[in-house]
């Protein structure tokens, strides 16, 4: 057991929507929920789902893979994803992507020295009208990212 009872509770609430031989079912849920407890999905996090849910660790790793949103090694306190499909790229997405590179001084998949910031590359978000678009820990979507609102995102979560 890794996580707080709490944690475990909620993951309870998510199997209890599926059929008792489908607890499988509830595992993306229970995957986010371990990490917004944990900040990212260890080996060790992982086998703990798959025991809890009875599945194969490699099954659970298998999702924890697939996603962007999961992540399968440390991120930052901060870690912003940039939207560069093609919609996006188009729209500045890149241009965007790039600009904040410079300004952290990181490449994608990589994290700022103090640990503040991880840089992600992601999928369509589904607000392509909105491009450049970033997400926040995965759940603040930040819409039309000009070089400035990038500058004042970034001073507003350095705070
Ligand atoms: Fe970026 Fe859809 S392509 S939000």
């Amino acid at each position: 057991m890794l996580l707080s009872e709490q944690a475990y509770k909620k993951i309870d609430r998510e199997v209890a929507k599926f059929p008792v031989e489908q607890k499988q079912s509830a595992v993306m849920a229970a995957l986010a929920i371990a990490q917004d407890e944990a900040g990212w999905l260890s080996p060790e996090l992982i086998a703990d789902i798959a025991g809890y849910l009875d599945m194969p660790a490699i099954a659970v790793q298998e999702v924890a893979t697939f996603y962007v949103m999961y992540n399968t090694a440390p991120v930052g306190k901060f870690k912003i994803t940039v939207c560069t499909n093609l919609p996006c790229a188009l729209s500045g997405g890149e241009k965007a992507a790039q600009y904040l590179k410079q300004k952290l001084g990181i490449d994608y998949r990589e994290t700022t020295a103090d640990g503040q910031f991880t840089l992600m590359e992601g999928e369509c978000m589904g607000a392509c009208g909105d491009a450049p678009v970033m997400l926040v820990n995965n759940k603040r979507m930040c819409s039309w990212m000009s070089n400035e609102k990038i500058d004042g995102l970034v001073e507003e979560l350095k705070k």
